[in-house]
Order: structure tokens, then C-alpha cells, then sequence
């Protein structure tokens, strides 16, 4: 694989971890943040550090953009210099964001005459270079091939999802909505056995001969919305709100934080009243989606 040229813009935690992995492939990096000395440790690596984002994006073919959010970027990108600068080259914008972020930013792009693919990081920087790390792109496939196997180099399963170019924003936003659900059920469930002398560590012993069952659980919610049929002869909505009471009544008794727990509960309520109690549990889904 001949080498190329790369820019990363904004050199945060996530930012300043997409670096190594391209000089480590022999590639030709140059690097820009706001604050200088964020580059100082990557130009002992290699990079080349740009006295300005203009000379950033003029040193490379491949321009990687990872700042705080949209807002940061187009206050430093939306300028005639930038944009002129830009022209004929490929941007990849690696921050997070939404649809309409990323649908603003490819038009402005198409307008300003340069490639535009949107994507996101789905793990955490020390994992970002290894073959376990997944990252999401979207947006011209023609634009994302001529890169694919560059890219590969910041995660194994560096995967394109489509040519709308807000795709990988709303499957991010899709995947981190189940991220952040699970980790604060860990951290309750965890609360809820500390105050019981159950340590952690057993927790996640447990924990790992149970994901099977949330893999199948999330299985099932996806076969029973798609097929909008919510009916089955597993555990009814009924039975699975006594469940959530218990776990409710446990978390009172050992004087644990509880408000996610009671939102389970109105959850399950309003299951119930739509008259979905002798349904399946993601009958819930009723209560969440837009009228
Ligand atoms: N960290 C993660 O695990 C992770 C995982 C997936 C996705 N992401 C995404 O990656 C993006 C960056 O996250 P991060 O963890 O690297 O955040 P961070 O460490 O807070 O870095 C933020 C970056 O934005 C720059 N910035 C902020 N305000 C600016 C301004 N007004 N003008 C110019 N530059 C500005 C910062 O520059 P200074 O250094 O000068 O402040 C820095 O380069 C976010 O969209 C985040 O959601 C992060």
C-alpha cells in the first residue's frame, strides 16, 4: 500500500489517538490543534505539527476531523481560505454529532467542492488502532473505498453503513443510547449489591455467563417491532412489572438511589393502559416512539 498524506484536526483524547496508528502504517501525518502543546508527545512520534489549521489541511490529501462538537468545527472550517484549501480533497468528520450535523456539513462540502464522509468512533481511544476497534463512516462509497484501507488502520472493523451521509451519526446515536442504558443498569445493579456485600467482581462473573440472554433479548425486541406483533407465550408485560416492583423494593430496602428503577415502572404503566399487558416485554417500545 503506497503511503499517503493525513491531517488530524483537534488532538483531544480521541483526537490526539488517531495518530500513531497512521505513522505506525508509514504514512505522512501532519497534525493541528488549538491549544499547541496537545502536539508536542505526537511530534516525538513522527507527526509533522502545522503552524496553522490552513497549513493542516494544505499538508494532506486526507483531512481527519475530531473536535468537541459540529459547532467547534464550522466556526474553524467555514471560511473562504479553509474552503478553498479543501478543494479536491477528502474530509472525514469524526466528531460526534447528529443527522442534520452531518446533512449540513456534506452539503456545505458539495457546495465548497471537496469529498465528505461523516462517520463515528464507537470505542474508547486506548482501543482506537486495535483490530477489536469498531468505527462507522458514511457518505460517497466511491470516496470511502478510495480510503477503506487506510482507515482500516484506526480500528479491524472500520465499517461502512451507506451513502447518506448521516447514516453513521444515527447509528451512533443508536448504539450509544444502548451504551449508556446498559452501563447505568450496571452501575444500579452494582449500587444494589454493595449495599448487600456482594462485590463487584461477582457482578461481573455473573454478568458474562448472562449476556447471552441480553443478546437474545435485544433478538427478540428487533423480530417483534419489525413485525409490529407483540404477542407470545414467554412473560407477559404483567409479569415482568411484578419483576421491576421486586427489583424496586430491593433497592428501598437497602437504601440505594432508585429513580431508574421508577422509570422502568412508569414504563411499564403505560404499557399496561395502551392495553399491552398480556403482551411481550418489548411492547414497551410502544411507549418511547414518536406519535
Ligand atoms: N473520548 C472518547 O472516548 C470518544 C469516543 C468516541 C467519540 N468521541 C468523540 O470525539 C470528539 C472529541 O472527543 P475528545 O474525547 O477528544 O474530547 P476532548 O479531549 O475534550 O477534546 C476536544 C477537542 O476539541 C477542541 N476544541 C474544543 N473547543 C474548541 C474551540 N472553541 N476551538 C478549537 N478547538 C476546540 C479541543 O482543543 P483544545 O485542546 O485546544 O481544548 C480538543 O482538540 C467528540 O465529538 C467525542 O464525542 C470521543
Amino acid at each position: 500500500l503506497k503511503s499517503i498524506s493525513v491531517s488530524v484536526i483537534g488532538l483531544g483524547q480521541m483526537g490526539s489517538a488517531l495518530v500513531a496508528p497512521f505513522l505506525n502504517a508509514g504514512n505522512k501525518v501532519t497534525v493541528w490543534n488549538r491549544s499547541a502543546e496537545k502536539a508536542v508527545s505526537l511530534s516525538g512520534l513522527g507527526a509533522h505539527v502545522a503552524p496553522s489549521l490552513l497549513a493542516a489541511i494544505e499538508a494532506s490529501e486526507l483531512i481527519i476531523v475530531c473536535l468537541r462538537d459540529y459547532d467547534t468545527s464550522d466556526a474553524l472550517f467555514k471560511n473562504d481560505a479553509i474552503e478553498s484549501a479543501l478543494k479536491g480533497k477528502t474530509l472525514l468528520q469524526l466528531t460526534t454529532g447528529t443527522r442534520a450535523e452531518a446533512e449540513r456539513s456534506a452539503s456545505w462540502a458539495h457546495e465548497a467542492g471537496f469529498s465528505y464522509l461523516d462517520g463515528a468512533i464507537m470505542d474508547y481511544p486506548t482501543v482506537v488502532g486495535t483490530d477489536a476497534c469498531l468505527l462507522l463512516a458514511s457518505g460517497p462509497e466511491a470516496a470511502y473505498q478510495k480510503y477503506a484501507e487506510y482507515l482500516r488502520v484506526l480500528g479491524g472493523r472500520f465499517t461502512y453503513v451507506g451513502s447518506n451521509p448521516a447514516a453513521a451519526n444515527l447509528l451512533d446515536g443508536g448504539l450509544l443510547t444502548i451504551y449508556y442504558g446498559a452501563t447505568f443498569g450496571f452501575l444500579q445493579s452494582a449500587a444494589m449489591l454493595a449495599a448487600e456485600d456482594v462485590a463487584v467482581s461477582t457482578l461481573k462473573h455473573a454478568l458474562d455467563s448472562f449476556l447471552p440472554v441480553l443478546h437474545s433479548s435485544f433478538k427478540r425486541c428487533a423480530d417483534l417491532i419489525s413485525r409490529g406483533d407483540y404477542s407470545g407465550n414467554e412473560a407477559s408485560v404483567l409479569v415482568h412489572s411484578l419483576g421491576v416492583q421486586s427489583l424496586l423494593k430491593r433497592a428501598k430496602s437497602a437504601g440505594v438511589e432508585h429513580d431508574l428503577l421508577e422509570l422502568f415502572t412508569k414504563h411499564l404503566e403505560k404499557t399496561t393502559t395502551l392495553g399491552f399487558e398480556e403482551a411481550e416485554l418489548p411492547a414497551v417500545f410502544e411507549t418511547f416512539r414518536s406519535q
